[in-house]
């Protein structure tokens, strides 16, 4: 028994040290001490040892015992430094890299113009008005002296609706101009205004979508000319673009002001020079204005002896493509997060 005792003893301990694992060393101490293990049984067998070996017997299994315990314990701190210590290398962090920045959501291009628009008129003292993007016929034609079967509609590639519960004609506005008609009809001069929105046309290639955006302008009060809408449009024109431009203002035709001007400015990329942008001319087309025809303040009840007006109409896509530099309308609709990221301000 005694040569068992030492065996076990020496077994064991070379055990735990080879053990690898707070696993493995948890299996052998159940194998050693455990209620089937191998030196309690050892100990069951103490009864049939003779009365003189039994103390000195009992004592080396307590001494085994005791020995078993400390390797077993220090075994168990080594592994379980070990342990740490390779969770402390593998999962290290390096607080000196920089943090993830979060991304940071931005204005559209197209917005970013509006409000740039916008603020311009704004410090001039024309404040925004909005109105309905689903029109009836007169606001959007008629009372802008765009009658039925007039060849100026064809200019505008309508979307048209169901009718209305009255019967009435409906579409989708073509321009913004409609607003001047709600403006007029409910508020009296004099009138300073802008108008922001977006505009419908059935139209869609190279060049168009079937919706962009416009911002439409106009002034009534008495004894307004020309010279004040040429002043104003030039002047937003430096202040949008801030810089110094040459602008000229070109006969041209709109049922709803006479007479009517396209506004032209030199361009941008080149000086006026003549490149692809301005098609070789050295003038880029950006707005359309005129002074408002008396049919269109009568047919909003406004006294055309005693007031006249001046409106213009913009288009936006255009103008921020010319001050941003982008050359595809379609970038501003497809959403492609690294253009707009590009483009983005807060
Ligand atoms: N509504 C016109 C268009 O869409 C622009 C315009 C507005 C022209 C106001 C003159 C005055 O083309």
């Amino acid at each position: 028994m005694r040569m068992e005792l030492e065996s076990l003893q020496r077994e064991s301990l070379a055990r735990l040290q080879g053990a690898e694992s707070v696993a493995d060393l948890e299996q052998i101490r159940v194998q050693v001490l455990g209620k089937k293990g191998a030196l309690t049984q050892l100990l069951r067998g103490l009864g049939g040892v003779s009365a003189e070996e039994r103390p000195v017997l009992g004592e080396l299994a307590n001494a085994l015992k005791g020995v078993f315990n400390e390797v077993l314990a220090a075994r168990l701190e080594l592994l379980q430094r070990r342990d740490l210590d390779l969770r402390l290398q593998s999962e290290r962090l390096d607080v000196t890299l920089p943090g993830r920045l979060p991304s940071v959501g931005g204005v559209h291009p197209i917005t970013r113009a509006l409000r740039e628009i916008t603020d311009i008129f704004s410090s001039m003292g024309f404040p925004s008005a909005t109105g309905p993007e689903v029109e009836d016929d007169w606001h959007n034609f008629g009372a802008l002296n765009i009658p039925v079967d007039h060849p100026a509609r064809e200019m505008h590639d309508t979307f048209y609706l169901p009718s209305g519960p009255r019967g009435e004609k409906r579409l989708l506005r073509t321009h913004t101009s409609p607003v001047q008609i709600h403006v007029m009809e409910n508020r009296s001069p004099p009138l300073r205004i802008i108008a922001p929105g977006k505009v419908f046309r059935c139209d869609s290639d190279l060049t168009h979508t079937p919706m962009f955006h416009q911002v439409e302008g106009f002034l009534v009060d008495e004894g307004v000319h020309f010279g004040q809408l040429k002043g104003i449009l030039a002047q937003f024109l430096r202040l949008f673009f801030e810089r110094e431009l040459p602008v000229r203002f070109r006969p041209s035709f709109f049922p709803f002001t006479e007479p009517s001007a396209e506004v032209d400015m030199g361009c941008l990329f080149c000086g006026g020079q003549g490149c692809r942008v301005c098609k070789g001319n050295g003038w880029l087309e950006v707005l359309g204005c005129g002074l408002i025809h008396p049919a269109v303040l009568s047919n909003v009840g406004i006294d055309r002896e005693k007031y006249s007006g001046f409106a213009f109409g913009m288009g936006v896509e255009r103008l921020a493509m010319l001050k941003y530099g982008i050359h595809d309308l379609r970038l501003f609709f497809e959403n492609d997060v690294r253009f707009l990221e590009q483009h983005a301000r807060v």
